[in-house]
């Protein structure tokens, strides 16, 4: 199979990664990659805005699958494009991309089918939000609808800070803003791979958004994940399946827009058991590097079954393994952050025992491996529970050579006490 991947982050790695051991794949492009996606595939300057560009590229190199990373691509409508040109690729529509594009659309299908949820109601204009705030118990929730890379939700504790959050969204022409119900619980993300009418269940992961250790300072992309998420039992993901996602994939369908790709719940368990806080249309980053250290299966025709309505009779594999990554990331980041510092040591660190590195923002210069972006190195670590895989992973993580990067020192903790943090 030809395949091209577009992205160019951890995530994007670790599936350039995966489908590159696969027995059926004979060439792998990626646009525009990294500096380690380019040791697995060849990568190439393609705007996957472009939808044109991508389809005459892929007309021209015979691709037999595209598999999009990123939202903001399946957002666009890239997967509407290819297929009107007859070319597969994993990934939903853009009608079934709103499941993560507009909030207000996912909360009103979980209204109508009964989906649990934290309550919510939406507004496009600040005098009746100020309103209907004032009504609410804090904390509470308020969002910005539409994409906003994880940057666009305050968990307010004060009625001030959701009027502040609101009118910030305002400011913004066309601002439309969701105000929710604030959920307790611990979270957890829930990943499944279906065609549209099969849907499997991958395996669970945890991830941490805050920057700093002990779930401290701003929201970030992920700081880190494991796999598997102890706190989703396997009759929690039963549930998960049955009153969340099932329900979901069945009114799309019955809406003429099914689902197709992998459906990425982010899920908060409550006393009353999982809520669905939001939906993703692709792969956590970087949960997804946890689950293709994990995946014993081979990834590519799982990917072209579900692209092409296959999905039927399939089965998934999992290593009995945990899994754990920690992210290097530029010092500033989620804010500023300076480019073009050298990296060094990351063969020391793939000689740990279970160790792979996936790249995120990286490039080659003059043959130095140097940071081109906030998150910049994955440091995913296989073991036989979550406390080996977090040494093994920390160890790794120890032997590279980059000053002016940072990472948390506590990826896994929640995981290994859970009672402490809960
Ligand atoms: P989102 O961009 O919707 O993923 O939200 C980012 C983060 O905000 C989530 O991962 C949660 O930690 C938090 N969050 C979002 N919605 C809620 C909610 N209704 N209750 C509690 N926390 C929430
Ligand atoms: N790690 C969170 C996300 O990919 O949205």
């Amino acid at each position: 199979m030809r395949v091209l991947l577009l992205g160019s982050g951890g995530r994007e790695h670790a599936l350039a990664w995966k489908m590159a051991a696969s027995p059926e794949l004979t060439k792998l492009f990626a646009a525009p990659g990294n500096a380690g996606i380019a040791g697995c595939a060849t990568c190439i300057d393609l705007d996957a805005k472009e939808h044109e560009a991508v389809v005459a590229f892929c007309r021209s190199e015979h691709i037999d699958l595209v598999v999009v990373g990123p939202e903001a691509p399946l957002v666009a409508g890239l997967v509407d494009a290819l297929h009107a040109a007859g070319i597969a690729a994993f990934g939903p529509s853009a009608a079934a991309a709103r499941l993560e594009g507009s909030k207000t659309f996912t909360k009103e299908l979980c209204q109508r089918a009964g989906i649990p949820t934290a309550a919510f109601a939406s507004f496009d204009a600040l005098q009746p939000a100020l309103a209907y705030l004032a009504a609410q118990p804090v904390p509470v929730v308020v969002k910005a609808d539409g994409l906003a890379a994880g940057k666009g939700v305050t968990v307010a504790t004060t009625h001030a800070e959701a009027q502040a959050a609101l009118s910030a969204i305002f400011a913004e022409p066309g601002g439309k803003a969701v105000i929710e119900e604030c959920l307790v619980g611990e979270e957890a993300s829930f990943f499944v791979l279906t065609d549209g009418k099969t849907a499997l269940p991958l395996a669970t992961a945890q991830d941490h958004k805050r920057a700093y250790d002990g779930d401290e300072g701003p929201n970030t992309g992920g700081m880190g994940a494991y796999s598997p998420a102890p706190v989703l039992s396997p009759a929690l993901q039963r549930r998960a399946m049955e009153e969340i996602v099932t329900p979901t994939l069945a009114a799309m369908e019955a809406a003429g827009t099914p689902y197709r790709g992998v459906l990425y719940a982010g899920l908060m368990m409550t006393q009353d058991g999982p809520k669905l806080i939001e939906y993703n249309v692709r792969f956590g980053d970087p949960e997804c590097q946890v689950l293709m250290a994990r995946l014993e299966s081979d990834l590519l025709p799982l990917l072209h079954r579900a692209a092409t309505g296959r999905l039927a009779g399939a089965a998934i594999d999992w290593r009995a393994q945990a899994a754990l990554t920690v992210v290097l990331a530029s010092k500033g980041y989620p804010g500023a952050y300076d480019k073009g510092s050298e990296i060094k040591g990351l063969e020391a660190a793939e000689a740990v025992e279970g160790v792979t590195v996936f790249h995120a923002g990286t490039r080659r210069e003059d043959g130095r491996l140097v940071a081109a972006g906030g998150r910049v190195l994955n440091v995913t670590a296989l073991g036989r529970d979550i406390a080996e895989a977090r040494a093994r992973a920390y160890e790794a993580a120890a032997r590279i050579d980059w000053p002016q990067g940072f990472s948390r020192s506590d990826i896994g903790a929640r995981a290994l006490a859970p009672a402490a943090s809960a």
